[in-house]
């Protein structure tokens, strides 16, 4: 509480602070309602392109919200404020945008700033979007004037005064906003540029992956440096990216398509919804995208640092245990418990990642172990029980606490996490997010794929 009213306040000083040069940006004019396009006169190819592209947004992943018809809204996006529920983007003309121009449907997504000529909060993306084309634009909008009509309406944002006003918002994007198109960088190729759009635009991987600041602002100058969502750590996807193996770019265009990759292991929580879509765009889309991101992670001249690139376990199951005199208690848990599996050497993705390879076992903060280990990993949409049980009931907060810190010190061969108990409690408490794993569901089948990087 004490830190919502901090940070309600800090808000306020900025309301006051850019008041008065924000209130010639508050005013946009409202657009004329447009008659709603028949679905007949779209071009079909248009529409097929927008399915993709808001695959690569993941507009349905707040967009449609269970129980609810695809695209009708109503899913609460938390901000640290309160809750904005995503609003209504089928073509009724009441309770969606049925009555949007298509002007209108890219000012909303260019500026941030409703038909009404309202802004809207940054819940929705807008600060990414703005960097989609108009080609990109026109095919999003066939593709959301040609889905089914739903007329469930939508409640309104769950926020305090001062931030309740719109107009508020003027003042944010005086601060944090940059409208304007992508502008490629001619010293890079087409390939990187093509991913960097898709990255920095549609994909929206900042929202997540960029640490923000007080006002929700995607932090300047630590871009992509690690973030969070609904309860899951967003690795570092720049040069600060704690994968033991350096990502290549094979290797990340296959884990964006498929959720899954040998040497990284699965997709989970948040991300696994991205993948989940990211399985359906273009295979060169996917690439270009890795292609970006490897380049960022920059490692390209210094050499990997010696340990970076842990050898599989012994096929016989326990020889880790031996070594481990340190932590008996954390070492005995990890051979009863979790060897059976990540080194029994079962076929992947089901089989259980060596754990020396899993990112979560070195990223600089434990939280994705700790849900991963408690909750275990849901299964695939359509197959069986879970791939991972979760150890919630059979652990209590000691036991697990020596059994990570086995993993991180023995294992990972890391320094240990000092905030790992009470990382431990916060999970308990907190009901993550737990999204089926659906990437694993389109690993691919060829063993041969698999082990490809
Ligand atoms: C991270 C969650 C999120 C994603 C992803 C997202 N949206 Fe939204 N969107 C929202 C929220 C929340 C609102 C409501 C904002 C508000 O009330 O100010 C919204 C509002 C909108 C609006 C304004 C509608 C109106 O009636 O004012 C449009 C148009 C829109 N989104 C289109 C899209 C499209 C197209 C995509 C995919 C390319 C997308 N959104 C992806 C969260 C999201
Ligand atoms: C809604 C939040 C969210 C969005 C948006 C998002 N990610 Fe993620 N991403 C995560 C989380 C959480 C993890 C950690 C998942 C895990 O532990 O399996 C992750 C993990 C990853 C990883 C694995 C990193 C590693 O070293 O193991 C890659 C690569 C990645 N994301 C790329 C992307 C790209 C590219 C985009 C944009 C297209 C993106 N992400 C968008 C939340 C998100
Ligand atoms: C019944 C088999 C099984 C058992 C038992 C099991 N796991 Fe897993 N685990 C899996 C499978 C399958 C995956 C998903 C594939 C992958 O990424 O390794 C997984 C994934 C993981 C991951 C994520 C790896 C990554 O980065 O992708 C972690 C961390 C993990 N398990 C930890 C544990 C711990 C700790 C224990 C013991 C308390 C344990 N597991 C016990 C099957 C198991």
């Amino acid at each position: 509480m004490a830190r919502r009213s901090l940070l309600v306040s800090l808000a306020a000083l900025v309301v006051i602070g850019v008041g008065g040069a924000a209130a010639a940006l508050a005013w946009h004019p409202a657009l004329p309602p447009a008659e709603r396009p028949a679905a007949a006169s779209f071009d079909p190819a248009l529409v097929k392109r927008g399915a993709t592209l808001a695959a690569l947004g993941n507009c349905a992943g707040c967009h449609s919200a269970p129980g609810r018809p695809p695209l009708a809204g109503g899913l609460p996006v938390e901000t640290p404020f309160g809750a904005v529920y995503a609003s209504n983007i089928t073509p009724d003309t009441e309770a969606g945008i049925g009555h949007w121009s298509e002007a209108a449907f890219r000012r909303a997504m260019r500026d941030g700033v409703d038909r009404d000529g309202r802004n809207l909060y940054p819940a929705f993306p807008y600060n990414h979007y703005t960097l989609v084309t108009d080609d990109d634009d026109a095919a999003l909008y066939a593709y959301l004037m040609t889905r089914e009509a739903a007329d469930s309406a939508v409640p309104s944002p769950a926020l305090p005064f001062p931030l309740n006003v719109r107009a508020v918002m003027a003042g944010w994007n005086l601060l944090f906003f940059r409208p304007g198109t992508y502008a490629p960088d001619p010293a890079r190729g087409p390939d990187w540029n093509r991913g960097a759009y898709l990255v920095e635009g549609l994909g929206h991987c900042g929202a997540c992956h960029t640490p923000h600041g007080p006002l929700g602002e995607e932090k300047a100058g630590e871009h992509l440096a690690g973030g969070a969502a609904e309860g899951w750590t967003a690795y570092a996807l720049n040069g600060a990216s704690p994968a033991p193996v350096p990502w290549t770019v094979d290797a990340m265009a296959l884990y964006l398509r498929h959720g899954w990759q040998a040497e990284h292991g699965v997709a989970r929580g948040p991300m696994a919804l991205v993948t989940a879509n990211l399985g359906r765009v273009p295979e060169a889309d996917a690439r270009a995208m890795a292609t970006y991101l490897v380049s960022l992670m920059g490692r390209g001249a210094e050499p990997a640092p010696p340990a970076a690139k842990p050898g599989l376990p012994p096929a016989s199951a326990g020889s880790q245990v031996a070594v481990a005199a340190g932590n008996g208690r954390g070492a005995a848990l990890y051979a009863g418990a979790c060897a059976s599996c990540h080194e029994a050497g079962r076929a992947l993705p089901y089989g259980g990642l060596a754990l020396a390879l899993s990112t979560a076992l070195h990223a600089p903060d434990p939280t994705n172990l700790v849900v991963v280990t408690l909750h275990g990993l849901a299964a695939p949409v359509g197959a069986g029980g879970p791939i991972m049980p979760g150890f919630a009931g059979a652990l209590d907060d000691d036991d697990l606490a020596a059994l990570l810190s086995y993993l991180r010190g023995d294992i990972a061969k890391a320094p240990a996490w000092p905030d790992l108990p009470a990382t431990i409690r916060r999970v308990r408490a907190r009901d993550a997010t737990l999204v089926a794993s659906d990437g694993t569901g389109t690993a691919p089948a060829d063993p041969q794929v698999r082990i490809a990087r």
